[in-house]
Parts: structure tokens; C-alpha cells; sequence
């Protein structure tokens, strides 16, 4: 008989119980308790599936069905007492199911281990999530869409190193956040049809003896096909890593974006007015209103991102099969979900909300010679000059304006004339800045026409 404290689940063998660091070391119970949900799914579909196949008893089925149901239920109303002596999500509730409908409960555990239940049970929530961050990336894109829509035809100055480059169009910019948006839905959509994959019946690492139907479990959790290897079925954290590095690359777009939220709803460029439903206030300074929320999303990418390399380094050197080091998988990932679902949550909420200040971005649009690659193009179209000579000769107006402290449009038709002597009146419809923006009708270019296009476009993939 084994010592009363020694583990009820894998005690046999040992005379005595494990030190408190030990079982503080050793227990996951703290945190992958979330996956209860998840542990109970699958632990009715190994059931019902031993059933099947004759391995246990309808009768023991049927009782180890109905009292996971309960366990269930205690969970869900917050009854249910976890043990950190019971190590983990797995043995808590298989210990509960004991207590609840006695012998039949050891039978659940036939052909099956902890090596299998715990990848199927992480994968299956990494599943969820996968699909709650499609979700959250279609609502995000439709809020852009809606941005879009309106200020198609709004002129802003477009920027490179932060210095204006030419005008471009509201529209425009917001459709550039729906195309990083939409590459990571298509992430999410191409991870979730890899990882789905049943591990379960791969067993400790070998697959099992017990004639076990393991497409019938995979179908009833809702994948595709078992795993075809049992080693690589206990072992892989693909999915956890690609679900981390998807989160990554989508905070990282989250991230560019707050930046350029905290930068344009600053005084000093006001470009956009955020909502006070997403901004906070100063304890100190009674005129604040800060953009804290897109301040914590731009921050939210550093535990998204270390959360990817700390699981990277956990898997990096482990042999086959099952390590224990993986069970350091769930912190990681829990976090990042946790952190990229409010994120894009936020983002979706704030962008629905703010209101882009239209007179201060067409102010903004024509400053910083905006339109003075529209001269150059227009000496090469109208007066024959080579680009480069194009450049040379607006460059000399644009030192000119410069000096004088006005704009290109304020320079007059002889001041033109004295740097190049055959430009005409007619320059002067290509200095605007909605002529700039309206010009620029190339496919996927800034022209109003090419972002209702482009709106259409996301419109009618959104919708198949
Ligand atoms: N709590 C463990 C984990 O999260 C479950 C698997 C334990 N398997 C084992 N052979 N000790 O990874």
C-alpha cells in the first residue's frame, strides 16, 4: 500500500509525499484551471468513445458522462474545490469525478495519458482563442472600413521619416490598417486549419494497445483528423507557437497604429479627437485628456512579443517526447490571448469612436511643400523635362518658397519663370492638394476613387 501522502493518481510507487517546493514547483493547477472546459470536452469524447469501441462499459460511460457533467457544473458556478496536491486541471477533476460516481471513474483514464489529454486540451483552447481573434480582427476591420468610407476624399499629409512627403487621402491611410489587419486574419485562419489535429489517443508517446478509435474522438472535439505520429502529437506546441507569433506580428500593427493615434491626437498636430469613452484624465492637470488606451496597446506588444520567445526558449531544446518544461506553455499563451483580445478590443472601440478633425488635416496636407512632387511630374508631362532635370528645377522653387516663408502656391507665375522659363499658368492647378490626391489614381494609389474601390473590395470579402 502506498503512504496516505503520497499522490492518489501516481503514488504507487513512492513511499512518501513530495516537499511543498516541490509541489509548488510541480503544480499548474493555479492557472490551467482555465482549461477545464476544455479537459471535461475532451475527456467525454475518450469516454464515449472507450464505450464504442468496448474497451469500458455503456454503463460505466454513462456514469463517468453524467458525472463530469457535474464536475462541470461545479466548476461553472464556482464551487468546485481545487487541490494544489492534485497538481493539475487533469487530476483535479478526474479526482472530483471519483468522489462523485466512485469505481467508474478509474476507468477513464484507459488508454489515455496526461501527455495527450494536456496537448488536446491546450489545443483545443488556443482553437478559441484563434477564433475569438478572428472576431475581435473582423470587427477591428470593419470599424477601419467605416473610417475609410467616410473620409475617402479627406485630404492628409502623408508622411515619410516622420517629415511630410505628399498628400494622401484619410481614407487611404485607415485602408493601410485594414490590409495589415487582414494579412493577420489570414494568419489566424491558416494556423487554425494546421493545428487542428486531434493529439488525443497518441497516449504517454507510443499510441496505445486498446483498440481505441481515434477519429472518432478528433471528429467529436471538432478536428480535422487525428495526429499521425504520437511522439510529435505529445510534444508538438506548434500551434501555442504559432498562435504567439501571429499575436505578435497583429500587436505589432496594433502597436504602429496607437503610436500614430498617441502622435495625432496630440495638440500639436490634432488630428484626431479620441472619445472620451476611450481617454483618461490627470489627477493634476485639470485640462488633460490622454490617449492612455492607445498608450497600453502600443505597450501591450512587449508581453505579446516576450510571451513568444519565452515559449521559443521553453521548446528550443527538448527532446522527444513529453517534458515537463512544457508546461510552461500555458502562461505564456494565456497572457498573450488575454492581452491581444483587449487590445483588439480597444482598438475596435476607439477607432469606432474617434472623430478625425478634417479642417486640421486638409490644413496639414498642403504645408511642408506637399505638392511639390506634383510639379516635378508636371515639368516631365507638360514640359518634356527628364525626372531628374524635374527635380533639380523644383527643388530651387521649393528654397525659393522656403526663403520667402510661404508655400509653393503662394509663389507667383515670374518667380516660376525665373527658374525655368517655359513653365506656365497652368502649373498652378497641380499644386493643390486635392489635385495631388485626386492625380494619384494608380492601383492601390491615394485617389479617392481608389479607396471607395478598395473599401468595396474588403466589403465583399467580408462578406463571403
Ligand atoms: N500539467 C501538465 C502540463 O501542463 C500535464 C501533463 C503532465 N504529464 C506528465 N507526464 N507529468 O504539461
Amino acid at each position: 500500500m502506498t503512504d496516505q501522502a503520497s499522490n492518489q493518481m501516481w503514488g504507487g510507487r513512492f513511499a512518501a509525499g513530495p516537499d511543498a517546493i516541490m509541489e509548488a514547483i510541480n503544480a499548474s493547477i493555479g492557472f490551467d484551471k482555465r482549461m477545464a472546459a476544455q479537459d471535461i470536452a475532451g475527456s467525454r469524447a475518450h469516454a464515449a468513445m472507450l464505450a464504442a469501441t468496448g474497451v469500458i462499459s455503456d454503463n460505466d460511460a454513462e456514469a463517468i458522462r453524467e458525472g463530469l457533467l457535474t464536475v462541470l457544473s461545479e466548476i461553472e458556478t464556482g464551487t468546485f474545490q481545487f487541490s494544489t496536491a492534485l497538481e493539475d486541471i487533469h487530476m483535479n477533476v478526474e479526482a472530483r469525478l471519483k468522489e462523485v460516481i466512485g469505481e467508474p471513474a478509474g476507468r477513464l483514464h484507459t488508454g489515455r495519458s496526461r501527455n495527450d489529454q494536456v496537448a488536446t486540451d491546450f489545443k483545443l483552447w488556443v482553437r478559441d482563442q484563434l477564433d475569438a481573434a478572428e472576431s475581435g480582427l473582423l470587427a477591428l476591420i470593419k470599424a477601419l472600413l467605416g473610417q475609410a468610407e467616410a473620409g475617402a476624399d479627406w485630404v492628409m499629409p502623408g508622411f515619410t521619416h516622420l517629415q511630410v512627403a505628399q498628400p494622401v487621402t484619410w481614407g487611404h491611410h485607415m485602408m493601410a490598417y485594414v490590409e495589415m489587419f487582414g494579412r493577420d486574419l489570414s494568419r489566424v485562419r491558416d494556423a487554425r486549419k494546421r493545428m487542428n489535429e486531434s493529439p488525443l489517443g497518441a497516449a504517454a508517446l507510443a499510441g496505445t494497445s486498446f483498440p481505441i478509435d481515434r477519429d472518432m474522438t478528433a471528429a467529436a472535439l471538432g478536428f480535422d483528423r487525428p495526429a499521425a505520429n504520437s511522439l510529435d502529437a505529445v510534444s508538438d506546441r506548434d500551434f501555442a507557437l504559432e498562435f504567439l507569433s501571429a499575436a505578435s506580428i497583429s500587436a505589432i500593427h496594433l502597436s504602429r497604429f496607437a503610436e500614430e493615434l498617441v502622435i495625432w491626437s496630440s495638440a500639436q498636430f490634432r488630428f484626431v479627437t479620441l472619445s472620451d469613452r476611450f481617454s483618461t484624465g490627470s489627477s493634476i492637470m485639470p485640462q488633460k485628456k490622454n490617449p492612455d488606451a492607445a498608450e497600453l496597446i502600443r505597450a501591450k506588444v512587449g508581453r505579446i512579443f516576450g510571451a513568444n520567445t519565452a515559449l521559443m526558449m521553453v521548446m528550443k531544446g527538448l527532446p522527444l517526447a513529453y517534458s515537463k518544461d512544457m508546461q510552461e506553455d500555458k502562461e505564456q499563451v494565456f497572457d498573450a490571448a488575454d492581452s491581444w483580445m483587449l487590445a483588439l478590443a480597444a482598438m475596435e472601440g476607439m477607432v469606432k469612436d474617434m472623430t478625425a478633425n478634417r479642417e486640421e488635416l486638409a490644413a496639414a496636407a498642403g504645408t511642408g511643400f506637399s505638392t511639390a512632387t506634383d510639379l516635378a511630374d508636371w515639368l516631365v508631362r507638360v514640359l518634356g523635362l527628364p525626372f531628374r532635370d524635374a527635380h533639380h528645377v523644383t527643388g530651387s522653387l521649393v528654397a525659393l518658397a522656403e526663403g520667402r516663408g510661404c508655400d509653393l502656391p503662394d509663389l507667383t507665375l515670374a518667380d516660376m519663370q525665373n527658374v525655368h522659363g517655359e513653365i506656365t499658368q497652368d502649373v498652378f492647378t497641380v499644386l493643390g492638394v486635392e489635385n495631388s490626391v485626386n492625380s494619384r489614381l494608380s492601383y492601390g494609389g491615394t485617389a479617392p476613387a481608389q479607396v471607395r474601390a478598395q473599401v468595396a473590395r474588403w466589403t465583399t470579402i467580408l462578406a463571403g
